[in-house]
């Protein structure tokens, strides 16, 4: 069974095509980064414009390096949600008008589910059953889900300021590293890291997240990190070595902000009995998260999955045909006039 994914609701237009839900045949996606960066944000109305001049060439692009015609396809999927509104319609009128013109089935979909659903274009991980805990991590999200079915989703734990990436955003401005601030960050703890391998927890400048471990509660907030890390950056002005304690503080805000995360899926895994994660989202891209997910993962015997390609952690259509691929065969195909939503419900029908 053949699908197109579509992929418009941020600052990524993509498409891809997917076969039977788990092989990915071709993914082509532009990243705007470049015309955000300046503003170290996603200014929508560039957004919205940017993909309506690059989805129909991602599209003829794909069409023509794979030999593939739309008259193939068994369906077409597309983020209508959650996201930016203007993006979204983007992508959601293209997919009305492939489906208009070939009399393709459509299968809108929720960007946020299909986060967690993209772990199945890899093969070691194509099997995973229902329930899972969904673990999100991205420039939007820093929420924990517990996905029983497709579209059966509840939210876990969520986040009471900002979202993980977001986070990594604004402490790289503070740093004045560059945008997005999540690959700068970690770029410079790994350097300072190589360069001071004694470096341990009583050397820290920053303090720790949560330190009574009082709460039960499960959730997410990094607003007080960010604040010590502004102070510490204000209070050492003054300190020669500016570059050492940049990256000091790339490495100690990583460490900090994943113990947190780490501490809250075992929570979760705990609260729930369910000892299958998959996860999602840019912040995935992160090697030493994934250093300590693996960790955790042998330590207390949980199944942890992320992508292993870097580029399905971040926002592409791969993931929306895969999604579509298991709507799709459950019947959820939509008429032309489907409803977009700039946040997001689970269960559209
Ligand atoms: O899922 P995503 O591509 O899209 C949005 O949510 O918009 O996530 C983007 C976020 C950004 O905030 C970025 O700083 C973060 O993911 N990110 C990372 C890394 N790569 C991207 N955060 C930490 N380490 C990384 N290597």
């Amino acid at each position: 069974m053949l699908g197109l994914g579509i992929e418009s609701t941020c600052d990524e237009s993509s498409i891809a095509l997917v076969e039977d839900g788990k092989k990915l045949i071709y993914c082509n996606t532009y990243s705007q980064i470049k015309q955000h960066e300046v503003y170290r944000g996603v200014v929508p109305e560039i957004a919205s414009r940017a993909h309506l001049e690059k989805l129909n060439h991602l599209l003829d692009e794909t069409l023509s390096k794979t030999g593939i015609h739309l008259s193939q396809l068994d369906y077409v999927s597309v983020a209508n949600q959650p996201g930016l509104m203007g993006s979204i319609m983007m992508g959601a009128q293209l997919a009305r008008c492939i489906s208009f013109v070939h009399t393709i089935p459509l299968v809108p979909v929720n960007h946020l589910e299909a986060h967690l659903s993209v772990i199945r274009l890899e093969e070691e991980n194509s099997d995973v059953e229902f329930p899972i805990l969904g673990v999100l991590l991205s420039g939007g999200n820093s929420a924990i889900f517990l996905q029983r079915d497709w579209g059966d989703v509840s939210k876990i734990a969520d986040t009471l300021d900002d979202a993980l990436g977001e986070a990594f955003d604004k402490a790289a401005a503070i740093l004045n590293l560059g945008y997005p601030g999540g690959p700068c960050i970690e770029k410079e703890a790994e350097i300072f890291i190589i360069n001071n391998p004694q470096h341990s927890r009583k050397d820290f400048i920053l303090p720790r997240l949560l330190k009574s471990d009082s709460a039960d509660k499960i959730q997410f907030s990094f607003s007080g990190l960010k604040t010590a890390l502004l102070y510490a950056m204000r209070e050492r002005e003054q300190e020669v070595d500016q570059a050492r304690l940049i990256g000091q503080l790339s490495y100690e805000f990583q460490k900090v902000s994943f113990e947190l995360v780490t501490r809250n899926i075992l929570k979760s895994v705990q609260a729930t009995g369910i000892r299958s994660v998959v996860m999602g989202g840019g912040v995935l891209a992160n090697s030493a998260l994934r250093i300590e997910l693996d960790k955790l993962s042998q330590d207390h015997k949980v199944r942890i999955m992320y992508p292993k390609s870097k580029f399905l952690c971040t926002d592409n259509a791969a993931m929306i045909a895969c999604l579509g691929y298991y709507k799709f065969r459950k019947g959820q195909t939509f008429a032309l006039d489907f409803p977009i939503s700039p946040r997001g419900q689970f269960t559209l029908n």
